[in-house]
């Protein structure tokens, strides 16, 4: 296997509107971002992928951009961007920077131009269609609710947005449009930026013919996916974007890309292909989805996760990458959602690092993740920001018949806000991030859970995490080792071994709040194992494969 910086590097996301604010706007900064640089090197991360900190109206915080050259004004300026770079360079770290170019923000000069006229030099750059008999062009929904196309009287014509209202898709069909993307690509890495996380990349290529989406018995709008997500361009565009932009530059790609398949992920990630280094899959994160999507918060097993997970380490093990991921700014806490955010709280998130790391791939953490940080449970709707939360509750509390706690419940459990409540830094007012009134509330967990306790406290999460990247730097198998799993059936331990040459992992994990017993599978020699990591004091050796996981117990055993 060939090797390479990023497949043996650590990403740590930042969203920087929650991480930490230095002007007390209540908004978070990239001077926030600077202050917290020696906490983030302490952790030991190589790369910081930053979301999006360009200007931006903040329909969906920064997702929606309205100049790709500049910086959004509430985090600072661009010589703050320039001050933040040398000094992320400095420490021996690298940037990420979020691309977006499925879409723009409609406030963006090219969208103005592009529904001024029908003639206007820029109408292709975006996706226009006539309605039909009266209504939209097809009957495709928004990922954000409602349609997914709107009108716009001007012209007389319906442009697309598969998210919300203000982020018009763009028209990747049309060449000059994808100049401009990579002229602005290269500017950025000129800049000196280390790499791009590309959001919803694999959307950018639609089937040209605009057919309508299967309708869902109770909805009142298609699917339309099966038409843009890995359309038939897609390919040929990452390849395009590869040769004219990112094969001239040392960096760290990955895509995100919703609704994507071990297969699918090896063209886009597999070496010969010129295209991505890894993908963002999201097969994980959808268990417990239903009807509502992830609203529904179905039950699903271990048995379930296992085999997912499983299905990607080995669909990628001989041509490919994986990323690693729990959790990002679009889902819930992992420790309240895979975990135990109550009594085993340290327990159960330090299980899910190790679960996590010890994969083949390259992880990401984010913000707050090594604290244990936990999802928030907000009394009233409009102490929620997010926009995808407040469409779906007006939908499916004022046109669904769903009642409000019913709404409240699933979005305690799923809602992108979990993710983004401020950093919790100290136990001060606002938890240290902001001297202002912050954007969205803050965890009132924070007396209690903060960096600067858990920094006091060396058996915290977060020296736990920062042990984790240690070992990953020590011990190759880490990164490069074969994944084996182990007893696929049960729901109560996730274990399984990873091998390098003569060198063997043994990684048990109890996702359960009991204790779980278990017996060393035979051909697995751990008379001489020694323990790498694990949550809970030490066994003496004998005493390994007799004494049950105690609750969220993880172990790896380092086998000869
Ligand atoms: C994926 C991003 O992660 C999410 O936050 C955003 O809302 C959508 N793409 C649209 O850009």
């Amino acid at each position: 296997m060939d090797k390479t910086w990023w497949k043996e590097a650590v990403v740590y996301q930042v969203y920087p509107r929650s991480f930490m604010d230095s002007d007390g706007d209540g908004i978070g900064d990239l001077k926030g971002i600077l202050m917290r640089l020696d906490y983030l090197q302490e952790l030991g991360v190589d790369v910081i992928w930053l979301s999006p900190v360009y200007q931006s109206p903040n329909d969906d915080n920064g997702y929606d951009i309205s100049d790709y050259r500049s910086i959004m004004t509430e985090f600072g300026t661009m010589s703050d961007f320039d001050r933040l770079l040398k000094a992320v360079h400095e420490r021996g770290m690298k940037i990420m920077m979020d691309l977006v170019v499925n879409h723009t923000s409609d406030e963006h000069s090219w969208f103005k131009e592009s529904r001024s006229s029908k003639d206007n030099p820029k109408r292709d750059y975006y996706i226009w269609r006539p309605g039909k008999n009266g209504k939209e062009p097809n009957n495709w929904e928004s990922i954000f609710k409602g349609s997914a196309w709107k009108y716009d009287e001007a012209t007389d014509e319906y442009y697309l947005h598969l998210f919300s209202k203000k982020q018009p898709d763009l028209n990747w069909e049309h060449p000059e449009l994808r100049e401009e993307i990579y002229s602005m690509m290269k500017w950025w890495l000129d800049k000196g930026v280390d790499g791009f996380r590309m959001d919803v990349i694999n959307f950018l290529s639609k089937d040209q013919r605009y057919l309508d989406g299967d309708v869902r018995y109770g909805k009142q709008h298609g699917d339309g996916s099966p038409f843009f997500m890995n359309g038939p361009r897609i390919h040929e565009f990452l390849q395009e974007i590869n040769q004219r932009v990112l094969s001239g530059y040392n960096l760290i790609t990955v895509g995100e890309m919703p609704g994507v398949s071990p297969d699918e992920a090896q063209l886009f990630t597999g070496k010969e292909r010129g295209e991505l280094h890894m993908v963002f899959q999201f097969e994980h994160m959808d268990l417990g989805g239903g009807p509502e999507g992830k609203w529904s918060n179905k039950k699903w097993e271990l048995s379930d996760l296992k085999r997912i997970l499983s299905k990607w380490q080995i669909g990628l093990e001989e041509d490919g990458w994986n990323s690693l991921y729990w959790n990002n700014h679009d889902q819930p806490r992992i420790v309240s959602r895979f975990g135990d955010d109550g009594k085993y709280r340290v327990e159960s998130a330090k299980m899910l690092a190790v679960c996590l790391h010890m994969l083949q791939g390259t992880p990401y953490i984010y913000q707050g993740e090594e604290l244990g940080m936990t999802n928030v449970c907000f009394e009233r709707i409009d102490e929620y920001r997010d926009i995808e939360t407040l469409n779906s509750y007006e939908e499916l509390v004022n046109s669904c018949g769903w009642t409000e706690e019913r709404m409240l419940e699933a979005i305690y459990a799923r809602s992108r806000d979990n993710a983004r409540t401020p950093v919790q830094w100290n136990d001060s007012r606002n938890a240290g991030f902001t001297a202002g009134t912050p954007w969205i509330g803050v965890n009132s967990n924070y007396p209690e859970i903060n960096a600067e306790k858990a920094y006091n406290d060396p058996n915290s999460i977060f020296h736990f995490y920062k042990k984790l990247i240690q070992l990953r730097k020590k011990h190759e198998i880490i990164v490069y080792g074969r994944y084996e799993l182990l007893w696929p059936d049960d729901e109560q331990i996730f274990a399984y071994t990873r091998t390098l040459d003569e060198e063997k992992l043994l990684v048990l994990c109890n996702f359960k709040d009991y204790e779980a017993s278990y017996s060393i599978p035979e051909g697995l020699n751990t008379m001489s194992a020694t323990l790498l990591i694990g949550n809970y004091e030490q066994l003496p050796i004998e005493e390994i494969s007799v004494k049950p996981l105690r609750p969220f117990e993880c172990r790896v055993y380092q086998l000869k």
